[in-house]
């Protein structure tokens, strides 16, 4: 082990076990030896694949989704448009060529991108380069930074990126699950010594069996309470895609990905991927406490056959040749399929007040 790990093992040995939180946000987005920060970990080469690198139809959908959401608000000028965490920045470049010919929305939209990740945020201005744009994009640390217009928000994958802490129900009631260096000098799982806060477990998960764990996302409350109150207060919305629970579950949901096979999360920390399950309800109760109103959330498949991915599909394959044909059918097919990405991703909308029901949501 080299890296962060044994940057890892000095801070546990100085301070003490530390969260599952402070290990995974080390793993993502330590700044030299993070998953993001150190390399590209999409596509084939990479851990994973997004729906975006899947197929241009999902981006294109919400970049379609997105100005007919701006003609709802009532055609804001400015408003801005910000994507949480674009990665590789393909599905906002799908969305900007899909709505080239919407004009007024194109002449309101300021693009803003939130990322962290320097490298990626070199991979998306390179994506952008096609774009079009009449000014160019603005990079940001946080949501908090971007400029205090109307606001549309896309999230794909990025609330899944955000650490959750994990607690293990006891005979002397929750404990916060700790990582401590184990007799091998490896990383394992320790309890914390005294009880955890009984208010960070939902009243109707307080008697899960022994042993169950419940996780918590402390910064995705954080963003998603942001954006319930800027949604309510500037005007917008915000879709949210990610896979998760609908509504708060206990379960183990830590996972690391390395080149697209399970990897044991505590294993060489930053050569995997590592998320969590989203707990879609945690979100939304997050946002409506802001202000804002929550649709859905439905289930990914469903939603993209109801704005349209059979139509877009098969006008895709006009002119394709058979392979083309091929990769088109897979695509439409792993991005709704039950058996695939349909049913395990869910999409929830936050509104400001007052709006319709957005597409995909009536
Ligand atoms: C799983 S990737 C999803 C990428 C993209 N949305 C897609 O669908 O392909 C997570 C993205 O969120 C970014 N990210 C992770 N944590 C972040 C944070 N705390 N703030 C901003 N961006 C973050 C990563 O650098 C990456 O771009």
């Amino acid at each position: 082990m080299g890296g962060l790990a044994d940057e890892l093992r000095r801070t546990i040995a100085h301070h003490g076990p530390i969260t599952v939180a402070a290990y995974m946000e080390a793993v993502l987005t330590h700044p030299q030896h993070g998953v993001y920060a150190s390399r590209d970990p999409f596509g084939a080469g990479g851990d994973f694949i997004t729906a975006p690198e899947i197929s241009q139809m999902f981006g294109e959908l919400i970049g379609l989704w997105c100005a007919v959401v701006w003609q709802a608000m009532g055609g804001p000028d400015p408003v801005a448009l910000v994507e949480l965490g674009p990665g590789r920045g393909t599905l906002i470049a799908d969305a900007l060529r899909a709505t080239r010919g919407e004009v007024p929305f194109r002449g309101a939209a300021r693009l803003h991108l939130v990322e962290t990740s320097r490298r990626l945020r070199d991979r998306q201005r390179e994506a952008l380069v096609q774009a079009d744009l009449e000014r160019p994009p603005a990079w940001h640390d946080t949501l908090d930074e971007v400029p205090d217009d109307a606001v549309l928000v896309v999230a794909n994958e990025f609330f899944d990126a955000l650490p959750v802490r994990q607690f293990q129900q006891t005979a002397q009631g929750w404990r916060e699950r700790l990582i401590d260096i184990d007799d091998e000098g490896g990383f394992g799982f320790v309890l914390a010594p005294s009880a955890a806060a009984q208010t960070l477990v939902p009243a109707s998960l307080q008697m899960s069996a022994p042993d169950s764990v419940f996780e918590v996302s402390p910064s995705a409350i954080s963003i998603a309470h942001t954006l319930g109150k800027r949604l309510a207060q500037r005007g917008g919305a915000a879709l949210i895609v990610d896979y998760g629970h609908i509504e708060s579950a206990t379960g183990d949901t830590l996972q690391a990905l390395r080149r697209h096979r399970f990897h044991d999360p505590l294993d060489e920390p930053g050569a995997a991927d590592i998320t969590a399950h989203v707990d879609f309800a945690a979100l939304g109760r997050a946002a409506i406490e802001g202000g804002a109103v929550v649709h859905g959330p439905v289930l990914q498949g469903s939603f993209l056959e109801s704005l349209g991915i059979a139509a877009r599909a098969t006008a895709l394959l006009a002119g394709a040749t058979h392979e083309q044909s091929r990769e088109v059918a897979t695509a439409h097919r792993r991005l709704v399929d039950p058996a695939e990405m349909g049913t395990l991703f869910k999409v929830m909308a936050v509104t400001s007040p007052g709006m319709p029901p957005p597409p995909g949501f009536a």
